[in-house]
């Protein structure tokens, strides 16, 4: 017999279909920036990931309702990805970003030039040949070419299983972005960062967030998809609606 439950289905009459939340999973969740609107898009049941425990407990608060993991998104990928419907990755893009080359010649540098993080690239491998779902993984534009071909829109580079619109809707950052300055950050954001009393500089952490708009949009464009291959799956039951 076909537990109808576990696609979300009914609502015990049969007049309208009930979907369960989608399952998202929010890998190096920062404080939610591509997050903060996906609650309109659908009905949805988020577990984050953040290393910065700081950052976790913040998140925690602006999203009461998600399941919040500290720990490393890498690891806790490979182990849970069956678990969910939609995965968003945001790996750390310092060691990919062009502001690398400007450390290069610079002569009173005291550390050596870091390997870019190949990481990025086995999350995207991992999710594009395993994962079942519809994943977005989000970084910069490199300073080298990108070894996995991918959807430039903006200043990011997407990887993603589904289109993505040309427009995201994305806003434009404010004129001082490049200077992080706090009290602009928090107004675009819509998060006062100065909650922020961890260990990483507080103009980085502000800095990392994706626009939220953006994030809505490619979520409801995910979601689209997630949610019309769902009402294939329901016609198989015969159930009209
Ligand atoms: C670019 S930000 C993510 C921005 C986020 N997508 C948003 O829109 O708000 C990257 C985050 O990953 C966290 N991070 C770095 N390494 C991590 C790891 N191994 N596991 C989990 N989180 C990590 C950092 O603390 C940082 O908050």
């Amino acid at each position: 017999m076909i537990d109808k439950s576990s696609i979300g289905l009914l609502n015990g009459n049969f007049a309208k279909p009930m979907l369960a939340p989608v399952r998202v999973l929010n890998l190096y969740a920062s404080l939610g920036g591509n997050r903060y609107k996906w609650d309109e898009v659908a009905n949805i049941e988020v577990t984050a990931v953040e290393l910065d425990p700081e950052i976790a407990k913040l998140y925690q608060l602006r999203y009461p309702n998600d399941t919040v993991i500290v720990g490393d998104a890498h690891k806790y990928l490979q182990e849970n990805y069956e678990r969910f419907d939609f995965i968003w990755a945001s790996p750390p893009c310092p060691t990919h970003s062009k502001l690398q080359l400007a450390w290069k010649n610079m002569e009173r540098r005291n550390f050596y030039m870091p390997y870019p993080d190949l990481k990025l690239y086995e999350e995207i491998i991992f999710l594009q040949h395993y994962f079942e779902g519809k994943y977005c993984v989000e970084n910069v534009i490199p300073f080298y070419e990108p070894l996995i071909p991918a959807k430039k829109r903006g200043r990011h580079l997407y990887w993603t299983n589904f289109n993505l619109p040309n427009s995201l809707n994305e806003r434009k950052s404010p004129k001082d972005f490049a200077k992080g300055n706090i009290e602009s950050l928090s107004k675009f954001h819509d998060y006062d960062f100065r909650q922020y009393k961890g260990k990483q500089r507080l103009d980085v952490v502000a800095k990392d967030l994706v626009d939220y708009e953006a994030g809505k949009t490619i979520f409801a464009t995910a979601m689209g998809i997630i949610l019309k291959s769902n009402v294939k799956q329901n016609s198989l039951f015969g159930n009209e609606w």
